[in-house]
């Protein structure tokens, strides 16, 4: 067998799980508004399932109304909820995964609306992130909330979970009593080391007493908070043999809170792949109980060389499971070239949820959160459908239609499909986007789909051969303003220089620091050019708050990039580029190339045509209006599947 360790069963206090592979919990936002389990979220968990993972976490789970951390987060707080919670063990032990529930209370760490009160913690400190004020718990609600979990996990264990993980990590209510960071009470739970562990090891033995010791109870910690004041590895190897001794079986060796910078917790695409595997190591060194890894882990092969190392005992795969439930089988039967990576981009799942307040997904996979719905159903009659533009809308809508059984061919006009991924996926740590595209020209192969490049369709081309239906996938073009100066050579797209059509000399001004501007920044500081750069609005259009913004911030200013903002280009004349700001007028002086990017505009020429012909067509992606990955991939899927 190719990955013998990840592939090998092991027993946590009785439970024998067919594999070392975790799915850990992910908030998706699937739950009913009243708090009950969906059929989204069960059809959901059950896929993931069905792709061969041995154990399979929940998502938080709310002990007490008042730690919901979002609105529609899924209770445990009364018996009424355990039927609905009954369905998914029923569901996820049909494909032979056991699964745990996850208790949580979130503490400070969320909001009013959600909590249905003022959020309660340790200590009357705010979330350094959200700001709302907060409430220290009394002694009195201290000890309701320790006996919350003990009857909430008495709840899981009646509703047929084969056990229950405490959520003790991130920044949450069990994080914040251990942290010198939020917990500043004088009384018996806060002060020293070991007053500060007291409520989490009360929680222990408090479930331990309910469930029994027969039952599988373990618990996930942040084993550093990584923030200036909070406590880091050293106490948690302290507490660990602590946890041990008041009742645990594993301990899931996560990192990092809510306001470590970078936000490790959901490490993206600039962290590197395992980097928090020494502390799940740190860990295992002081307890004889399972260790689980987590930390940016999609690759089994990684996750078998680190079960095999002693790093951890099993391995936590949690974006992995959104973008391919199947990986797990894929890997079992070696189908690598059928795998889709996860990028770690955050855009469609975790910056989704917490950002944009809507459910979770995956960027890169449409489906995920819509396997309720069942699959498409075969195409009848089956049609010549043309997708126009190889960009990921029109990969997307390729696939999706010729699984319908449509007769799809796919024309791009560039040398190499992948459209503005070509270029997306050349600044530092984004090499990972083309592995999609390798994945869906991989899949459009096997379908038998053809992708004909250097193909331009043009309105003649359409009217002579006439196709059934049309996917205008034509992506966007870039634009700039009418500045004096702009038609000078040395001003070049964004695109070009990232892609290498461009000779790249030193020093550059880039117009624009939206993500293409930054991310150029970026790319041409890891070569070594001088780089300033000029945005118009006064703020940072790229925001710290999220994981890849504050690494491109981090990084652009280690490297020395200047970056200007309020600044209006005036004209260039010479490699000198003049700008006002504040109603001043300033030049950045002999720069040797001027880059723009300064946004696009849709490309969808193509439409006239086609209703003049009355031929039926969809427009996705940047060709509707230039957006992101995740429209461009969903949109391009729901037009494959609806035609
Ligand atoms: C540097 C850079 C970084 C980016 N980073 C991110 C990121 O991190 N996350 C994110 O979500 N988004 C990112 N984006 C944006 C993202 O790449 C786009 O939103 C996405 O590619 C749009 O997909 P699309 O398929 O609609 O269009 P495109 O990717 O533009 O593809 C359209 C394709 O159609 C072809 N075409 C056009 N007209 C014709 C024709 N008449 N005949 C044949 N072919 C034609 C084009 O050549 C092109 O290949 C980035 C963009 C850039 C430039
Ligand atoms: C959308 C999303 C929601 C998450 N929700 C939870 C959660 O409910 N409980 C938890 O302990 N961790 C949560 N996490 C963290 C993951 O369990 C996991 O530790 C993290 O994604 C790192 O693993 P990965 O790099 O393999 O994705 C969430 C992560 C994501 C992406
Ligand atoms: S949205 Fe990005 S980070 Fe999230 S699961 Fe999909 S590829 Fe991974």
């Amino acid at each position: 067998m190719q990955f013998p360790h990840l592939f090998s069963p092991i027993t946590i206090n009785g439970m024998t799980l067919k594999n070392r592979a975790v799915m850990p919990p992910m908030g998706t936002g699937y739950g009913n508004s009243d708090s009950t389990v969906s059929d989204r979220l069960v059809a959901y968990l059950a896929r993931r399932a069905q792709g061969g993972t041995g154990l399979i976490i929940t998502e938080v789970c709310a002990v007490d109304p008042r730690g919901k951390g979002f609105p529609n987060e899924v209770g445990v707080w009364n018996d009424s909820f355990i039927p609905g919670l009954a369905r998914i063990p029923e569901a996820l032990h049909r494909y032979g995964a056991k699964t745990a529930l996850q208790l949580h209370h979130a503490g400070r760490e969320t909001f009013e609306a959600a909590a249905g009160a003022m959020p309660e913690a340790p200590s009357a400190i705010p979330s350094v992130i959200l700001g709302q004020p907060c409430e220290a718990m009394s002694l009195e609600r201290v000890a309701q909330v320790i006996g919350s979990f003990a009857r909430a996990a008495g709840r899981a264990k009646a509703a047929g979970f084969d056990a229950v993980e405490l959520h003790g990590a991130h920044g949450y209510l069990l994080n914040q009593f251990l942290s010198p960071f939020s917990n500043q009470r004088n009384d018996q739970y806060g002060g020293s080391d070991e007053n500060r562990m007291r409520f989490v090891l009360e929680i222990v033995a408090g479930v331990r007493k309910v469930v029994g010791p027969d039952f599988p109870v373990w618990i996930r910690v942040s084993a550093d908070e990584l923030v200036r004041g909070g406590y880091d590895l050293d106490f948690m190897q302290k507490f660990a043999p602590r946890m041990v001794a008041a009742g645990v079986d594993a301990i899931h060796c996560s990192a990092g809170v809510y306001s470590t910078p970078g936000n490790l917790s959901v490490a993206s695409m600039d962290t590197d792949p395992g980097f928090n595997l020494f502390r799940a190591r740190a860990l295992k060194s002081v307890v004889n109980v399972p260790v689980i890894g987590v930390g940016r882990i999609n690759n089994p092969e990684l996750a078998d060389q680190a079960i095999a190392r002693g790093d951890a005992d099993l391995i936590s795969f949690g974006r992995q499971h959104l973008t391919d439930p199947d990986f797990i089988n894929k890997a079992h039967d070696g189908a690598f070239d059928d795998i889709r990576w996860c990028t770690a981009c955050n855009q469609g799942c975790i910056e989704r949820l917490s950002f944009e307040m809507k459910s979770a997904t995956c960027s890169f996979n449409p489906e995920c959160g819509r396997e309720y719905k069942g699959p498409a159903s075969k195409a009848d009659p089956s049609q010549r459908v043309w997708v126009i533009g190889a960009g990921p809308a029109g990969l997307s809508a390729a696939m999706a239609a010729a699984a319908r059984g449509h007769k799809v061919e796919i024309f791009e006009k560039e040398e190499k499909p992948g459209g503005q991924l070509l270029s997306a996926s050349r600044p530092p740590h984004k090499a990972v986007f083309m592995d999609w595209v390798t994945w869906a020209l991989h899949q459009l192969k096997k379908s038998s789909t053809p992708v004909h490049c250097q193909h331009t369709v043009n309105k003649e081309e359409i009217k002579q051969r006439r196709p059934d239906a049309v996917i205008i996938a034509c992506g966007a073009y870039p634009v700039t303003a009418p500045i004096p100066g702009f038609d000078s050579k040395m001003v070049a797209d964004a695109r070009d220089v990232l892609t290498g059509k461009v000779e790249l000399v030193s020093p550059v001004v880039i117009l624009g620091a939206g993500y293409v501007g930054m991310e150029t920044a970026d790319y041409l500081l890891a070569k070594g050019i001088a780089v300033t750069v000029l945005e118009m609005q006064p703020f940072p259009p790229v925001g710290k708050l999220t994981a890849h913004g504050y690494w491109l911030h981090k990084r652009i200013k280690d490297a020395g990039g200047r970056l200007i903002f309020g600044a209006q280009v005036l004209d260039i004349e010479a490699g000198d580029v003049r700008y006002r700001q504040n109603d001043a007028e300033r030049v950045v002086e002999s720069a040797a190339m001027i880059v723009t990017a300064m946004g696009a505009k849709s490309e969808n020429s193509l439409e006239d045509v086609l209703k003049e012909l009355a031929i039926p067509f969809r427009t996705v992606g940047d060709a509707k209006t230039p957006r992101r990955i995740l429209e461009a991939i969903h949109e391009g899927h729901k037009a494959g599947e609806g035609i």
